[in-house]
């Protein structure tokens, strides 16, 4: 089956493309609960950090996941790479689901999708060299005959990423944080992934470095047809970069829809209210906190029914407090889904 996907793009404004529609991976269901004491006496309470989401990455897109500090992003990141074990539901990968196929099968399938970090620091092994670090995964899946052609072909990503091939001999410590985060890329592209978790892979760098590795990855994807998980605090680069957005509050999805869609109408009240919270153009950025009620509530001790009604400016009694919603959707296409009984009009 062909596929289109005409991409174009003015001088300033965000990328603009057609959709695709295959999807390359999915969670089904999936969950992750983890077991937390609480006390020294107390048995083990479950902390729900993802729970029951259903959610899919089309090839070549980049969908944009957000939410506030403990919503579950990364969890649900990792279990899209089957990073961890699922409490429940799966992860299809090009049609197959990963729980059902063999050791050698997933260890093949491993070297199509892989993550970026967020710390360019702590993520790259201070004692290697660039060089190593670049190469690990060529040697593992044996992407290499010889040691010219794994040298040739760390030298052509180094290129690919913007840093020359003669710092391969050189040492993490000894580079900027942008450096650093290219390097960690040119490691992630080593084993030609069709798919990346982007966990937070700007948060760290300084803001002036932001935009040229936040143009570097949308570059990436556009030259290699990567598919991007792109999970993120700062809603302008979501804004930039995502071709759909899923918003998380305390382990579940609430809403899922095209980027303009989701920044123009959101239908959510949280995601109504995260949208109020993105800097204006002055650069003045109102708190989420000071826009909701209080902090967000434990997931050891999830809210009955819809879990953000204690904050909900729109919350109905005796319903939103009592049924959770389903993530449903809410528009003519399908495409716009939100977890909401009382969305935006
Ligand atoms: N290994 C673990 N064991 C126990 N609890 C965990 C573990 N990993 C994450 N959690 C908890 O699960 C919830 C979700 O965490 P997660 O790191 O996925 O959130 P996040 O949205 O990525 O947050 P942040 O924006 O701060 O990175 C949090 O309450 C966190 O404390
Ligand atoms: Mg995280």
């Amino acid at each position: 089956m062909s596929e289109t996907n005409t991409v174009s793009r003015d001088a300033t404004g965000p990328i603009v493309r057609e959709k695709s529609t295959r999807t390359l991976v999915a969670v089904e269901g999936i969950s992750k609960y983890f077991p937390v004491r609480t006390g020294f006496f107390s048995p083990p309470d479950l902390l729900r950090a993802v729970d029951h989401v259903s959610l899919r990455v089309r090839k070549r897109e980049v969908l944009g996941l957000v939410g506030e500090s403990g919503s579950g992003k990364s969890t649900l990141g990792r279990l899209f790479l089957r990073l961890y074990e699922p409490t429940a539901g799966k992860v299809v990968f090009d049609g197959k689901d990963l729980s059902r196929i063999t050791a050698a099968e997933l260890r093949a399938l491993r070297r199509r999708m892989q993550m970026i970090f967020q710390d360019p620091y702590s993520s790259l092994n201070p004692r290697m060299r660039i060089r190593e670090i670049v190469a690990e995964g060529i040697q593992i899946h044996k992407l290499a005959k010889t040691k010219r052609e794994e040298t040739e072909r760390v030298a052509a990503l180094l290129t690919k990423v913007g840093l020359t091939p003669d710092v391969m001999d050189r040492l993490p410590h000894e580079f900027s944080g942008g450096q650093r985060q290219r390097v960690g890329i040119a490691r992630a592209l080593a084993v030609d992934p069709d798919f990346i978790v982007c966990d937070e892979p700007v948060s760290a760098l300084d803001v002036s470095v932001q935009a040229q590795v936040v143009n570097l990855l949308s570059d990436l994807r556009e030259n290699l047809g990567l598919s991007y998980l792109f999970i993120s605090h700062d809603l302008r680069v979501v804004q930039h970069l995502c071709d759909r957005v899923a918003v998380m509050y305390l382990g579940r999805v609430v809403e899922l829809a095209p980027r303009d869609e989701l920044f123009e109408h959101p239908r959510h009240p949280y995601t109504d209210v995260l949208m109020n919270a993105v800097p204006s153009v002055s650069g003045q950025k109102k708190k989420l906190a000071v826009l909701l009620d209080g902090e967000p509530p434990s997931p050891l001790r999830p809210p009955p029914g819809c879990a953000f009604h204690p904050r909900c400016p729109r919350a109905i009694k005796g319903t939103c407090d009592k049924d959770v919603p389903k993530l449903e959707a809410i528009g003519p296409d399908g495409e716009h889904r939100v977890a909401c009984h009382n969305p935006v009009p």
